[in-house]
């Protein structure tokens, strides 16, 4: 049996996400996976960061977060003012990042992912921010340190689409990507198309929880234009930057847009798209990055995928058009994704 220590930077719906999936499949970890994972430390903002060796107690750790009680009155814990304090002091096997994503400069989850690659910890992330913009700068770092970066859920959740390209389709040239990768937006879009107006439909949004007070990042594309980043890193190799991308939001259709659309039976979605440009010669490669509503036939798959659902469409030279449809958030399907990196880590970690 394998025993792998895992730290996550973050407890808040995704981190705890994680520390449930840990428990309630630790059975199926050890059976399956010959794994014995134990959560040994984990940091939030408000407790900085708690430790013990053997295990922390997943239970009492997610009861605590429930009643929004300090993590360090978890029995038998070290406890350090900062992660990176605690990281330095006690080390672990793989970090798991999950702290709030900025778009600005990527920080607190960038000095996270740096510290815990040069100690030679993996480091698995569902933050957008050092992915979108540094994503090309840590993969090397990971190299040189000799451990792996991992972000599957940082593009539609644990929908895999990052792993399902590089691996599933290894060997096959991706040519272009389209996608829904906002659940926000296409919930709204969704609504509008059953006749809502752009203001109630995101009230309603809001309401739902699907939506933040302030919606900017989701109803002006930048959130989609982070998951755009991530994926011309990942997917292609190539590292643009936030202004590289074409980027229009949601926040100009109208309602007399969308009836005109489905009159015509289209229906308008928030597309994400790169498209490869050339790619003779490597050092050629040139990418169309764009985020911007687009009026699709019912044809198109991506047309037919509603409210809060994600979807990838990769279009290669071997297969085709191949879709992936999946939830693109949530507490246990972004676990999920942080699950299976995880345990991506410990199966190439002989
Ligand atoms: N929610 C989703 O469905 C989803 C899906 C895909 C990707 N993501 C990404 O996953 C990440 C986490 O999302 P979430 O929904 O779990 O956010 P969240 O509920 O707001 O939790 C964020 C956590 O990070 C902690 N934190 C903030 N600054 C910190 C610091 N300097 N050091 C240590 N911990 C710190 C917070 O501490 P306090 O609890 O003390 O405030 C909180 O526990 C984000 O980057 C998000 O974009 C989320």
């Amino acid at each position: 049996m394998k025993r792998l220590r895992i730290s996550i930077a973050g407890f808040g719906t995704v981190g705890q996400g994680l520390a449930e999936l840990l428990y309630n499949r630790c059975d199926l970890l050890q059976q399956e996976y010959n794994l014995d994972i134990i959560l040994a430390g984990v940091a939030n903002a408000r407790s900085g960061f708690i430790y013990r060796e053997d295990g922390l107690d997943i239970p009492a750790l997610l009861q605590l977060a429930a009643e929004r009680r300090p993590l360090t009155v978890h029995p038998g814990v070290t406890h350090w003012e900062s992660l990176l304090e605690g990281l330095r002091a006690t080390g672990a096997d793989i970090l798991v990042e999950a702290t709030p994503t900025n778009l600005h400069n990527a920080e607190p989850g960038i000095s996270h992912i740096r510290a815990a690659l040069s100690q030679g910890m993996h480091v698995v992330t569902a933050n957008k921010g050092p992915g979108a913009l540094a994503a090309n700068e840590l993969f090397a770092l990971a190299r040189q340190h000799g451990v792996q970066l991992r972000m599957e859920s940082t593009v539609m959740a644990g929908t895999p689409v990052i792993s399902a390209i590089r691996e599933g389709m290894a060997g096959a040239n991706v040519r272009a990507l389209r996608g829904i990768l906002n659940g926000t937006t296409n919930y709204i879009l969704t609504a509008m198309a059953a006749g809502q107006s752009y203001a109630v439909a995101l009230a309603d949004a809001q309401d739902q929880g699907y939506a933040e007070t302030d919606p900017t990042a989701d109803v002006e594309g930048h959130d989609a234009v982070a998951k755009t980043l991530i994926l011309a890193a990942l997917v292609f190799g190539i590292s643009l930057k936030p202004g590289d991308v074409v980027r229009q939001g949601i926040t100009a259709i109208t309602q007399q847009q969308v009836e005109q659309a489905i009159e015509q039976d289209k229906r308008i979605k928030l597309v994400a798209s790169l498209h490869l440009l050339a790619d003779d010669e490597r050092k050629d490669k040139a990418l169309e990055a764009r985020v911007a509503p687009i009026a699709l036939p019912l044809s198109d798959p991506l047309a037919r995928v509603d409210r809060v659902m994600n979807a990838l469409t990769i279009s290669t030279d071997t297969l085709s058009d191949v879709t992936i449809i999946g939830p693109g958030a949530g507490r246990i399907a972004t676990g999920q994704g942080l699950l299976a990196d995880v345990i991506a880590c410990a199966r190439e970690q002989v």
